[in-house]
């Protein structure tokens, strides 16, 4: 019998997240004239401000491994859809789906999968919308869609998002949380919807 290769070496990596990287600079770009057009409209811009990243060698392995799948690019072309990601900081939740609306409407690209954890947040209080979108890539030979994972959500949000996340794992480690930081952790969530709202309201 044939022993499967596992594995993804370097060259098989650079490979793999070039044309993500393509699309990646797509999605920006359209979000950037987006928000240039809703500057040049009225001082009311949605968008704070736009990170983005590439999963990384060591952490599409992992990802694999946790959904026991074989461990090789191939696999990960098929199966992820976070290999590429953008996180778009709006400023108030209005905004947020200002931004969805306006990404559905781009011409060529794809809605692949929605996640609203804005009206339904997550047990712990994570709250976001995500969106992955399928973005053409074109090349000599052929135009073919690559996954691209959107996260939009407020400042407020991406701060209990960043503060949960560093409790979380730190030290990079996977670490249980107490009930009571838990607790702090939801409360605080709350805490900053409050003021962002008040804020809303004075604008
Ligand atoms: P993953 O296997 O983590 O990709 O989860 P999923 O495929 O079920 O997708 P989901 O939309 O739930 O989460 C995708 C991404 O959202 C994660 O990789 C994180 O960046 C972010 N995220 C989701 N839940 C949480 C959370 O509870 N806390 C924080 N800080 N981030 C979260
Ligand atoms: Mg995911």
């Amino acid at each position: 019998m044939e022993e499967e290769k596992t594995g993804i070496s370097q060259e098989e990596y650079d490979n793999l997240i070039k044309p993500y990287e393509e699309a990646l600079t797509i999605i920006q770009i359209r979000l950037d004239s987006l928000n240039a057009e809703y500057r040049s409209r009225s001082r009311e811009y949605p968008i704070h401000n736009i990170q983005q990243r590439i999963k990384s060698k060591p952490s599409i392995m992992k990802k694999l491994e946790k959904k026991n799948l074989q461990v090789s690019a191939t696999v990960a072309r098929d199966e992820l859809t976070d290999i590429a990601g953008i996180r778009v900081i709006c400023y108030f939740e209005d905004d947020i789906y200002s931004v969805v609306s306006a990404i559905r409407k781009q011409t060529g690209i794809l809605v692949i999968r929605e996640r609203d954890y804005v009206q339904n947040p997550k047990e712990n209080g994570y709250k976001s919308y995500h969106i992955v979108v399928g973005v053409p890539v074109y090349t000599l030979e052929e135009t073919q869609y690559y996954p691209v994972e959107v996260q939009i959500r407020t400042i407020s949000m991406d701060f209990w998002a960043s503060m949960e996340h560093r409790i979380c794992y730190k030290n990079g480690k996977n670490q249980e949380v107490s009930d009571e930081k838990r607790a702090i952790l939801k409360g605080f969530a709350e805490e900053l919807r409050k003021i962002e709202v008040s804020m809303y309201k004075q604008t």
